[in-house]
């Protein structure tokens, strides 16, 4: 099977669903063996039987997983090696809201919760790739799902976001750690994405919160952020390292009062403002 992904090996982490899933099918539309390693079990058998329709059975497997157990995150690193062969790519994605509610009434419990999936859940991701990858010394990639909550307050509760920062900083550091054996570490920081995380504990369709939150038109697909995985998995990339992209429809470059300061001027006019030279501003109709 010939692809941009074609003998390459990936495992990609929360693929039962929602930008995982989108991932996991792209992935292997483009020629990867693909092991998908999700909590959920009813998502896991229904990917199972789509990936079997399909005529692509041969090249996936699906095992249950918690990205916080160390064991469980050897074992589908081993799955991948022993299905597979080898390991190219992982893709750390799974995710959880995470501790939510004010600060004074947030539990250690849930906090802790919340970062064992999204930042040890990362961490000992790489900590089994890395080891394969190496195994067989041609390099690789890790991409790790980061958010638009990691970069800035207000896109998410106190833990997620704290976490999510962290991955961004993991992703930095961990770059630095592996260039030297070709193993590229990148992130992606999606901005509202219509899946079913998003949908969780809201009421309006979560293609119309996706749609209306940043200046572009249309709402966020998982496959936006699949086809982003796609690209930093594959050697298109391969001279980038250390990055967290965003995959955000403009929302972060909206700034924090949504881009009403590009709009000072009442609408019809045009002109030039002079600042405080002295010299007046220029202004007419359009
Ligand atoms: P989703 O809920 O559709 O998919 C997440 C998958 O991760 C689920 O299949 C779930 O079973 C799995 N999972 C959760 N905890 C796990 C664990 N401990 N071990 C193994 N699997 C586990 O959510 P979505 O939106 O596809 O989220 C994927 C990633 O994208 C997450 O890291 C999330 O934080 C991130 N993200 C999502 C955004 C959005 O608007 N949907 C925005 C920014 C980031």
């Amino acid at each position: 099977m010939t692809g941009r992904l074609s003998g390459k090996v990936a495992v990609v982490t929360g693929g039962a669903s929602g930008i995982g899933k989108a991932s996991a099918r792209m992935f292997l539309a483009e020629g990867a063996c693909v092991v998908v390693g999700d909590l959920n079990s009813a998502n896991r058998e229904m990917l199972i039987a789509e990936t079997a329709a399909s005529g692509h059975g041969d090249r996936f497997r699906a095992t249950r997983v918690n990205v916080a157990i160390e064991d469980d995150v050897a074992a589908m690193v081993q799955l991948a090696v022993e299905s597979f062969g080898r390991l190219d790519v992982i893709f750390n994605n799974a995710g959880i809201g995470g501790a939510f509610g004010p600060v004074t009434d947030l539990t250690a419990d849930d906090w802790d919760e919340t970062f064992a999936v999204l930042v040890r859940g990362v961490f000992l991701g790489a900590k089994y790739a890395v080891r394969s990858m190496r195994a067989h010394g041609e390099g690789g990639s890790i991409v790790n799902t980061a958010s638009v909550a990691g970069i800035t307050g207000g896109s998410g509760p106190v833990a997620y976001s704290a976490a999510k920062a962290a991955v961004i900083s993991m992703t930095k550091t961990l770059s630095l750690e592996l260039a030297g054996d070709r193993i590229r570490v990148n992130a992606i920081a999606p901005g509202a994405i219509a899946t079913p995380l998003l949908q969780q504990g809201r009421r309006t369709p979560v293609d119309e919160i996706a749609s209306t939150l940043q200046p572009w038109p249309d709402g966020g697909r998982p496959e936006d952020i699949a086809a982003t995985a796609l690209f930093l998995a594959s050697d298109e990339s391969r001279f980038i390292t250390g990055e967290t992209i965003t995959v955000d429809g403009g929302l972060m470059a909206s700034g924090p009062l949504g881009g009403t300061m590009t709009k000072t001027a009442p609408s019809g006019w045009v002109g030039m403002n002079r600042g405080t030279t002295g010299q007046g501003p220029t202004i007419h109709k359009r």
